[in-house]
């Protein structure tokens, strides 16, 4: 990867990625089950299907840990913002109910599964916060309350006295209980416990097709797995089916970790209702501050010039020592998609649509996709199926689409356009006009220019820069290229075409 990209490399969490590396899967080999990806819902699938006594595989593109898994908040918590109100209000009390059943569930399976494989991932408890900072946001806490307490959350009120920041709260919901961990350490331990016994994780080959059957092959760019089932795990589907395309939003956000010259960060899982929203966590003697979320593909102002202003001006602020971002997919209708990739499918499962809080919602995918594998009954099958018909859920989903087909014939948001490559100022893009097309061109801060095809790899929307991250972003699936046009995130598995233009 160039050097010209910032994405996701300073995250407080993956600067504890080993250099030891999982090998790269060559040639063929055979499992019970092929997992596709290497972050928690992934890893966690992979360990559970091995401890019901299936031999499994495991191939990440990257490094273990390397995805959404190592570029978060690292809250493990089933409080989440305002999750409760906003899933009774659209899919009713019950749904709300599932949900807080299979992430509490979650929470105590990272706990134990740290605790059971002595996993050194500075686990935490800690009371979780949903909070108002003024009047004006109280209603969401007070809704959140009182959904939490109906799907089944043991919570309680009060003005965020555990929370330990130094600004008032007007009101706050607390869950006790919760976790901070440190999510690359213990999705590394988790496949450290995969790896052996006729079982193995790999690192280093992004799978580039699969071929659904009985059994399955799953190839990477240098081998093979012939699976009798395949878990798609990378986040963000990577097959073209199921209709997985047409009804994920990923969502895009920011983070950064600071060090305080005085005080103390919070000791408390925060999160602000309202707009901006800002997620608060801590670190040893770290702050940190996430937020200044938007759809992937639209501008993304100045997210870590504001979460660093945030920080300043409630705390002694000494220095930014880490900074990152991410990115995570909503679904149409608010619950996550854990199941048979395509209808009545036995062979192929997926899992995704955390809205941000996989860390639980992974490891509920986990314990589901086991289950519906091994054979056995699981209460949330039904409810988190990607195939469900859900109420009221049909206008976003138009809206989805709508957003979607506009970005596969054009550009909604227009680049700012030259003629020459001459144009492009140090350290920013433009698209060049190139003959009859465009190209996109970075220019980095040593004069060198960088050169892609603006079209999407995955299903030919227009992608778009990225300043915070140096990034070429596509706004249909959340694909995103390096400014050489490498894959940074799929779904798409193949590089956006190198362009020269003059
Ligand atoms: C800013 C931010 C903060 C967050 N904070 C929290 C939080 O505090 N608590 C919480 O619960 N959740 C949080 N989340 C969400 C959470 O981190 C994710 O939902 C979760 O990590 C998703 O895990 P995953 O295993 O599904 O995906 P990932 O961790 O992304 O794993 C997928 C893996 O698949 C690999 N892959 C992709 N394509 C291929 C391919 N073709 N071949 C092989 N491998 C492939 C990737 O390299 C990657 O390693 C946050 C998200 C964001 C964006
Ligand atoms: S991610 Fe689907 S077209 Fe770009």
């Amino acid at each position: 990867m160039t050097e010209a990209t910032t994405t996701a490399r300073h995250s407080l969490w993956s600067d504890s990625i080993p250099h030891g590396r999982f090998p790269a899967l060559t040639g063929e080999t055979t499992a019970d089950v092929a997992v596709v990806g290497g972050g928690i819902t992934g890893v966690t699938t992979a360990l559970l299907l091995k401890r019901a006594g299936l031999r499994v595989v495991l191939v990440e593109a990257d490094r273990v840990g390397s995805g959404v898994s190592g570029n978060n908040t690292a809250k493990v918590t089933a409080l989440q913002s305002t999750v409760y109100s906003t899933i009774e209000g659209k899919q009713g009390a019950e749904a709300a109910a599932d949900y807080a059943d299979g992430n509490m569930a979650a929470v105590e399976r990272v706990a134990s599964l740290v605790s059971e494989l002595g996993i050194d991932c500075d686990l935490r408890r800690l009371p979780a916060y949903t909070f108002a900072f003024d009047g004006e946001s109280r209603d969401a806490v007070e809704r959140e309350a009182r959904a939490a307490a109906k799907a089944g959350l043991p919570v309680t009120r009060d003005h965020g006295e555990l929370m330990g920041v130094p600004f008032p709260v007007a009101d706050a919901v607390r869950l006790d209980d919760q976790l901070a961990i440190h999510p690359v350490k213990y999705v590394r331990g988790l496949a450290e416990a995969v790896d052996g016994d006729g079982s193995r994780v790999h690192e280093a080959g992004r799978v580039l097709r699969i071929e659904d059957g009985t059994p399955s092959r799953v190839h990477t760019d240098q081998g093979t797995v012939v699976a009798e089932r395949v878990v798609v795990a990378t986040h963000y589907p990577i097959l073209d089916r199921g209709l997985y395309f047409a009804r994920l939003e990923p969502m895009r956000s920011y983070c950064v970790a600071v060090r305080l010259a005085s005080g103390t960060p919070p000791t408390g899982l925060a999160i602000s209702t309202g707009s901006p929203s800002w997620s608060l966590s801590s670190s040893g003697d770290l702050l940190i501050v996430c937020g200044q979320g938007h759809a992937t593909g639209s501008p993304p102002g100045e997210p870590y010039e504001e979460l660093t202003k945030f920080a300043a001006e409630h705390w002694d602020v000494a220095e930014v020592t880490h900074r990152w971002s991410a990115q995570d997919p909503t679904s149409y209708d608010n619950l996550p998609m854990i199941g048979p990739y395509t209808p009545g499918s036995t062979t192929l499962y997926g899992a995704t649509g955390f809205m941000k809080w996989g860390l639980s919602n992974g490891t509920m995918a986990a314990e589901l996709l086991t289950d519906l594998i091994v054979g056995r009954d699981n209460p949330l099958a039904a409810r988190f199926s990607p195939h469900r018909l859900t109420l009221g859920a049909t206008p976003k989903l138009a809206k989805l689409n709508a957003k979607v087909a506009a970005d596969l014939v054009g550009d909604r948001l227009k680049h700012a356009e030259v003629d020459s490559v001459a144009d492009v100022p140090a350290g920013e893009a433009r698209v060049v006009r190139d003959g009859t097309g465009k190209a996109g061109v970075y220019r980095d801060e040593a004069g060198g220019v960088h050169g892609v095809s603006l079209r999407c790899t995955h299903l030919g929307c227009l992608v778009r820069f990225n300043p915070a991250e140096r990034s070429w972003d596509c706004p249909c699936h959340g694909s995103r290229f390096d400014v050489d046009g490498a894959v940074l995130e799929g779904p798409a598995t193949k590089p956006l075409p190198r362009r020269d233009p003059s």
